[in-house]
Parts: structure tokens; C-alpha cells; sequence
């Protein structure tokens, strides 16, 4: 079995002080093969903002991948915003904006979706997309592909915004190569398995995780989520510190089952 967690939306900078602590201590109980976190260090793209970024994630002692959110990209900060866009991110970071790696039975790739033009939709870029069709067509059949971005390839239902501009028009490209499942933050929100139900299996599993520590005003349901991948199948776990609460506990697994090229809710 190969244990991964998604982690988003950390927002460093406007965190949940207190939660800090307990996702560590959650995330390493959970001993996870590899950490991928989608975007949303920090909340300004401050230099000591990414520098407590980077020491949480380096803390925890365990092999992760991370590519950029909006909040990564200065904000008010102009000449920087559009001449410099992923400086901060490239020093204190990583000179690479859209990694891939290989862990157990996973491929990931990721794609750089902020863009300085959009502020909170975003960007699939031709270059990652290239990247991403090469990766697909070149992989060992017997791996999982799975693409991590920041900002969602498609929109829950109630959302007006968050888009990714061409995520449309490369999705049936993506799809018809072999990917299999996306995961994506920036919403704050959850939704794992979109428009998978008992009665439609779609060939994508995207998983839409909430926001890890953002404390912005009506945020709830911090968390990140468990995806354990085994023959054909993927559970997917939330670890949710509900309201009030500064501990993460799992709340309910959904099991997703892939036959013919289609993921069904297994229950
Ligand atoms: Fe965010
Ligand atoms: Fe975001």
C-alpha cells in the first residue's frame, strides 16, 4: 500500500497558531510515503512567512512535494508581483515550480497554476502541460498518475470562482492519457470524489481538500487528507479538526474502486 497526504492552504502568516502543533503530531502519526501540498504557504509571499513555511514542512521529517498558490505570489507589491513573480517562492522554496515525483505506486506530477494576472483563478500552462502528457505517456502502466495543482481543475457546485483557465480543454486530453486523479486546494473547502456517485463513476478522482490553518474569518473544518492507494482501489481519509477543537481526528473514509477506466464509489 503507499500512504499519501494532501496537505493545502497553509497560509502562513495567517495561521491557526494553535493548530500548528497538532497537525505536526497528526501528520507524522499518520506516516505518510510522501506529503504533497498544494499551494498556499504562506499568506502574503513574505520572506519570513515561507521561511516558517518551510521549516514546518521541513519538520516533519518526511519526503514532500509542494508548487505554488496565489497567496505564494506578492499581492500589493507590483514591480515584484509581475517582475519578480515567483521569486520568494524560487529562494526560499524551490527553483521548481512544478515538480513531479515517484512514491510507491504514485506518479505525481504538479502543475503551477498562479498566475499574476488572475488573482483568485488560475493558469494551466502549456509547459507543465507538455510535461504532463510526456510523464503520461511514458510511465510504467502499473503506476497511479495523479497531478497536484493549487487551484481546482473543476468547480463544486456553489462556487463561483476559482477556475483554472484551460483546465477545461485539457481535462479530456488528460484523461484519455491515463490520469487518474487530481488533488487540488484553494477553495477551503472539501469535496473528495466530485461528481462521483453511486449512480455516475467518472475516470478522474479529484479530491478538494480544505484549508490546513487559514484563519481568515469563517474558515472551519482545518484538515488535510489521507489517501491510502491499493490494487485498483484509493480510500480517502479527511483528518479534520472540527470547530472549537485544536485536535485532528479522521472523520469519515470513502473508498474508491477503478474498473474499466472509471473510479466507483465503493463506499
Ligand atoms: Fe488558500
Ligand atoms: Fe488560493
Amino acid at each position: 500500500m503507499t500512504r499519501l497526504i494532501h496537505l493545502t492552504d497553509l497560509h502562513f502568516g495567517s495561521e491557526r497558531a494553535d493548530l500548528v502543533q497538532p497537525l505536526h503530531d497528526a501528520v507524522v502519526v499518520a506516516r505518510p510515503d510522501l506529503v504533497i501540498v498544494s499551494g498556499d504557504l504562506t499568506h502574503r509571499a513574505r520572506a519570513g512567512q515561507f521561511r516558517r513555511a518551510m521549516a514546518f514542512l521541513g519538520g516533519l521529517g518526511l519526503p514532500f512535494v509542494t508548487l505554488p498558490g496565489n497567496h505564494d505570489i506578492p499581492l500589493f507589491n507590483l514591480p515584484a508581483r509581475f517582475l519578480a513573480t515567483f521569486g520568494g517562492w524560487q529562494r526560499h522554496v524551490s527553483p521548481d515550480l512544478s515538480p513531479a515525483r515517484e512514491a510507491g505506486a504514485a506518479l505525481i506530477f504538479s502543475a503551477n497554476t498562479a498566475d499574476p494576472y488572475r488573482w483568485r483563478g488560475g493558469q494551466l500552462r502549456d509547459d507543465d502541460l507538455r510535461r504532463i502528457f510526456a510523464g503520461l505517456k511514458a510511465r510504467n502502466p502499473g503506476m497511479v498518475p495523479i497531478l497536484a495543482c493549487h487551484h481546482p481543475l473543476k468547480v463544486p457546485p456553489g462556487f463561483q470562482r476559482g477556475e483554472t483557465h484551460g483546465a477545461t480543454s485539457a481535462l479530456p486530453a488528460l484523461i484519455r492519457d491515463g490520469l487518474q486523479v487530481v488533488l487540488t486546494g484553494h477553495l477551503h473547502h472539501w469535496e473528495i470524489g466530485l461528481g462521483i456517485t453511486e449512480a455516475t463513476p467518472q475516470p478522474l478522482l479529484m479530491v478538494q481538500t480544505g484549508t490546513a490553518l487559514c484563519d481568515r474569518p469563517g474558515e472551519r473544518d482545518h484538515g488535510f487528507s489521507v489517501l491510502d492507494l491499493g490494487q485498483d482501489t484509493i480510500a480517502v481519509t479527511p483528518w479534520i479538526a472540527a470547530e472549537g477543537s485544536a485536535a485532528f481526528r479522521p472523520a469519515t473514509k470513502r473508498r474508491f474502486l477503478r474498473r474499466d477506466g472509471l473510479w466507483y464509489l465503493a463506499g
